[in-house]
């Protein structure tokens, strides 16, 4: 069942899946579970997932590189995790005990991150995110966050800001105000934040320097994955790291997607820089629920002491614990043999969607480190910061999203590709193939 090499061709069309949807808009909001499901051009429902493939209701077979928004970085159901759930399911579900599982998977993430003298696990990345804001709180005595423009930090009412604002709400590029993502939000929750645009470090210094006594914690996605692929341009992080040092504020990394991802050390090891602490989720556990914060023992500590709290009932569920010890075992194994090939595949997929561009003279720029990488439809050399992406031609790309799901490759709609070890070459080939054949008549 794993990685059939079905050539791109005409789709049974989704019947049952149409019938799918019906019901779903009778008993879901938008017919969906979460936001960043509503407004998919098809009712594509899966039936099941091997390897890098989904199969839908309707018996098509998808290439898929949304990988679950991130988290499947061994491919759908790799055997080694399935295993170990399996074998846990039947031993307990939920102990709200401590079991040896937990040691292990702590023992994993601290072997494999630099700066994970501690470990602490939660269930989803956005509660990991505040949690790792309360610590920062806590330590320093102060309120407020600074966090980038376009940055993802979850869907939590501190943290839902300046995703993707509308440009002419958004302020100044230098200094841009906080732009709620939700109606209901809860208001004074800007009161506590000071925007920055992404990769400008005189900006950056300016405002750290006119919040210097109130900022307790700057968090970024070191590679900005939610808003394009945009990596730190050269020095900033280095520069970030001291000045927070200095400052007296932590650094956070959000290695929600990052994380496991990159490297076994995430952005950090990728990098060289590492942040007092750092928020997983998504790939840790292979497909489970599982998020964990990691960081300095002077941080974590203050839960030792009692002085800052942190619970949840699923938090180092056995089950999850069991994913989390059969993934990270299985990366912290491979690892250098798994990362270098996720690399190369990627870059091979790139190198062959920017052929294809080029050939058919779409204005097509690719970008990112391999295993994660963003295609955008713009004339522009580069992208840099959210008002950049915001300028790319996202109806485009949307089309070119609706395009290549017709034909059975399966992207993040906003134009970001996930690769896991499951891909092959015969994948890429597919796919390179299903590109060159949308932009014969782009
Ligand atoms: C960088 C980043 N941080 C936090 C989150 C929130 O994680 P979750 O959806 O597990 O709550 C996400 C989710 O996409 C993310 O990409």
């Amino acid at each position: 069942m794993t990685n059939p090499t079905v050539a791109a061709g005409p789709r049974t069309p989704l019947r049952r899946g149409a019938e799918l949807a019906a019901r779903a808009s009778r008993v879901l909001p938008a017919g969906v579970s979460s936001d960043a499901r509503r407004g998919l051009p098809e009712p594509v429902y899966v039936d099941h997932a091997a390897g890098a493939h989904l199969t839908d209701v309707d018996g098509n077979d998808y290439v898929d590189y949304v990988l679950g928004q991130g988290p499947m970085i061994l491919g759908h159901s790799a055997p080694e995790v399935v295993e170990a759930v399996t074998r846990q399911v039947a031993r307990g579900q939920a102990y709200a005990g401590q079991h040896p599982l937990e040691i292990e998977a702590a023992e994993l993430v601290q072997a494999m991150v630099p700066g994970a003298d501690l470990v602490r696990f939660n269930t989803v990345g956005s509660e990991a995110v505040v949690g790792a804001w309360r610590l920062a709180r806590g330590l320093t005595g102060r309120q407020k966050i600074l966090k980038f423009e376009g940055h993802y930090h979850g869907w939590l009412d501190a943290a839902l800001w300046s995703l993707h604002p509308p440009v002419d709400a958004a302020g100044p590029a230098r200094t841009p105000v906080p732009v709620p993502g939700s109606g209901g939000q809860q208001a004074s929750a800007a009161g506590d934040l000071v925007l920055a645009p992404w990769n400008d470090l005189d900006a950056f210094t300016a405002l750290l320097s006119a919040h210097r006594d109130e900022i307790a914690a700057v968090v970024m996605e070191p590679l900005l994955c939610n808003t394009g692929c945009i990596a730190p341009v050269p020095g900033f992080l280095e520069a970030v790291r001291d000045q927070t040092a200095e400052a007296g504020a932590l650094l956070v990394f959000d290695e929600v997607i990052t994380g496991f991802r990159l490297a076994r050390g995430g952005a950090q090891e990728w990098f060289g820089v590492v942040p007092d602490l750092a928020v997983y989720g998504k790939a840790i556990a292979g497909g489970l629920p599982v998020a964990a914060i990691a960081g300095r023992a002077e941080v974590m500590d203050q839960i030792t002491a009692g002085t800052v709290g942190h619970a949840g009932t699923f938090n180092s569920n056995p089950i999850g614990m069991a994913a989390t010890v059969a993934t990270l075992g299985r990366l912290q194994r491979d690892g250098d043999e798994l990362y270098p090939r996720l690399r190369s595949l990627g870059e091979r997929l790139m190198s062959g969607l920017r052929d294809a561009a080029a050939t058919a003279g779409v204005p097509m720029l690719v970008d990112g480190p391999g295993p994660v990488f963003q295609t955008y439809l713009t004339s522009a050399d580069a992208v840099r910061d959210y008002r950049d992406f915001a300028a790319t031609d996202r109806a485009g790309m949307a089309r070119l999203h609706a395009a290549l799901l017709r034909r059975g490759v399966n992207i993040v709609p906003r134009g970001l590709w996930f690769l896991s070890a499951a891909h092959t070459d015969d994948d890429v080939d597919r796919t390179l193939e299903v590109v060159a054949d949308i932009f014969r008549d782009w």
